[in-house]
């Protein structure tokens, strides 16, 4: 949730901190700290708001030392306070630690230090790791290994039950770093005579593109300009140094306002690059190298079950309405969050999936653990490559969309659907998809990024559209089959970013209550099918009408609204059943961008949410 960076090298430790910090903040950002060991003693700043307020403050101090921990915080124990930011330090001054994740028994921590003599300055779970680091650290003797801080770190974390990523350092030992991860990512940059630990590789590759992905379980200790890896249970770990294939130019903003926007119309790109080298040589179905399966294993599934959060739940919801449409195979959505929990009966031949940009989500993670833990085959579609989820699933397939910076996910989202509908072709045309038709779906899915780019092209009109319509502050967004989870997914970015409140419903529902909100103050997004529910939605149009409320329609190409029935139309190109619901998308996503811009929301950092969530 929270970012953490650390430096170990030759350069200023807080230039490069504060750097990595700021790539980071979409990560979490009520608060920011950074520690740096200097004068044979440690400075820390640590600051409510953003990385800017951290850097203003942190310019008017001398910061000089090489080596340094930092933080971005997303609060989970305790208010946003400058005292509850990270970094935390020990009562005797000598542990310094920043803590990504949740110390679930804190309280019994906190006791058993407190009858030893420490101090609390927080109110936060955090605290405890220091302190009890802090009373190993006391009680282990130096060895001749030098040790002595891997080896207090180790002692406390077998005392911990919840979730950590952490970096330690130790006033004591001035060239030494330790960092461990249990359930939170943590990534370890291995430069040029200097390391860096950051939970996101973002934080690293303006460094060196070269990284160790830890797993859980793993610890590094940094020291004499080298690094080892050893688990909880004393195991050494010889590692894997894998090359980060996106440069910092991904991460930019370049001439965007901001990075929703700039992904927004990144698209295109991020479309092509989920189809490249992914369609068969005689142009009919789809291939996916990635998920370790061969025809004759897929023909023995019966059904699959699809899991995520947030965004990508709706994405699972448009892969279910296209596996089920065009393959004949049912599938079974659930919230990750729900089914780690429900101890959900699945059937013996079912194949599982999970959604995440991140590979980070830890009730997602949790869900692909219980469902490996059931014996079950799991499959990851993830956009950060190396993530936790693309590594511990069987198989998977990278959406290759970039970097997502912003909050709100665009680029992702339509990726997911993108490979939601090759996945559905696959599997249908190892059924009874014909060669023809198979053609037919390739061509148009490869027609996507243009008319995407076609759609992006209006964004001035829907701009001003949106700006129209920012005063309200309800909204129902409206849609069938494939484009209810669109108006899902338009309803909450209308709420992430602008705090409007929105519902998405299919537009059929709307009659069985939610038609009970529709005023002059209500106005409805509808996602308006071509074919034969087209005439269904116009009737729910009607409905809505004829109680004064506002309509915006997204049609397309080629279908006609009676005169008069929406105040606000915006036409997408037509296309295929299949690429519908990425169409339909991009103009959702642009009314809430220039609905939220008209309001004067932060865009890229929404009040109370993270990029990543990492804590349950
Ligand atoms: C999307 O706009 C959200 N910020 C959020 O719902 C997100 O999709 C969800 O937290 C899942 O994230 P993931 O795809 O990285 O697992
Ligand atoms: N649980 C810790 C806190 O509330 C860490 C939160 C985070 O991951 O940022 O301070």
């Amino acid at each position: 949730m929270c970012g953490i960076v650390g430096y170990i090298g030759k350069q200023k430790a807080s230039s490069i901190m504060l750097e990595g910090l700021k790539r980071l903040e979409y990560r979490g950002y009520d608060s920011a700290g950074l520690a740096v060991l200097q004068n044979d003693g440690v400075t820390v700043i640590k600051k409510i708001g953003r990385v800017d307020n951290l850097s203003a403050h942190a310019a008017k101090q001398k910061l000089s030392g090489h080596v340094g921990i930092s933080h971005t915080r997303w609060a989970t124990h305790g208010g946003v306070t400058d005292a509850n930011a990270h970094p935390h330090v020990s009562s005797d001054g000598k542990i310094v630690l920043v803590h990504n994740g949740v110390i679930e028994n804190y309280v019994a921590i906190k006791k058993f230090l407190l009858t030893k003599g420490y101090d609390f300055e927080s109110e936060t779970d955090t605290e405890v790791l220091c302190n009890l680091i802090a009373y190993h650290y006391a009680k282990e003797p130096e060895n001749g290994e030098g040790t002595r801080l891997l080896d207090s770190v180790r002692k406390t974390l077998s005392h911990v039950e919840g979730t950590y990523g952490i970096a330690v350092v130790c006033t004591e030992r001035p060239d030494e770093m330790v960092a461990a991860r249990k359930g939170s990512p943590l990534i370890l940059g291995v430069g040029d005579h200097e390391h860096i630990i950051a939970s996101d590789v973002s934080a690293i590759i303006s460094r060196t593109q070269n990284v160790v992905y830890l797993k859980d379980g793993e610890l590094v200790h940094i020291a004499k300009g080298g690094f080892t890896i050893s688990t909880l249970d004393l195991t050494d770990v010889s590692p894997v140094i894998d090359t980060v294939t996106w440069s910092v130019d991904d991460a930019e903003l370049g001439d965007h306002d901001h990075y929703m926007l700039k992904e927004i119309f990144e698209q295109p790109a991020a479309l092509e690059n989920a189809m490249r080298g992914r369609f068969s040589a005689d142009g009919s179905t789809a291939n996916f190298g990635g998920l370790n399966l061969t025809a004759a294993d897929f023909r023995q599934i019966d059904r699959f079950v699809f899991t995520s959060c947030g965004t990508g739940w709706h994405a699972c919801l448009v892969a279910e309405h296209l596996i089920e449409r065009y393959a004949r195979i049912p599938v079974e959505v659930d919230y990750a969050s729900e089914f780690r929990y429900r101890n959900a009966p699945l059937d013996r031949d079912a194949l599982f999936f999970v959604i995440s940009q991140s590979g980070e989500t830890i009730d997602t993670l949790a869900a692909l653990r219980e469902a490996k833990r059931k014996g079950y085959k799991c499959m990851a579609i993830c956009n950060v490559v190396g993530s936790t989820i693309a590594r511990e699933s069987d198989g998977g397939i990278y959406q290759h969309a970039g970097p997502e910076i912003g909050v709100a996910s665009t680029k992702a989202f339509t990726s997911q659907l993108m490979i939601s509908a090759m996945f559905a072709l696959y599997v249908a045309r190892m059924r009874d998809m014909s060669f023809a038709d198979g053609v037919d779906y390739v061509n148009a899915l490869k027609q996507v990024p243009a008319k995407v780019t076609r759609i992006l092209q209006q964004a001035d009109a829907i701009a001003d559209i949106a700006r129209r319509y920012a005063k309200y502050n309800d909204f129902l967004f409206l849609g069938r089959l494939s484009l209810f989870p669109i108006a899902l997914e338009g309803a909450l970015k209308l709420k992430e970013i602008s705090y409007i409140h929105a519902e998405g419903y299919p537009a059929a529902e709307m009659k069985h209550g939610p038609i009970a909100l529709i005023s002059e103050e209500c106005p409805s997004v509808f996602l308006v099918p071509k074919g034969e529910l087209f005439n269904k939605v116009v009737s729910s149009m009607q409905e809505i009408k004829a109680r004064k409320g506002r309509i915006i329609a997204i049609i397309l190409e080629g279908c006609e609204l009676p005169e008069g029935l929406a105040d606000d139309v915006i036409t997408i190109p037509d296309c295929h059943d299949a690429a519908l619901p990425i169409l339909a998308t991009v103009p959702v996503q642009l009314l809430s961008y220039h609905i939220a811009v008209a309001r004067g929301c932060d865009v890229d950092k929404p009040r109370n949410l993270a990029k990543s969530v990492t804590v349950e």
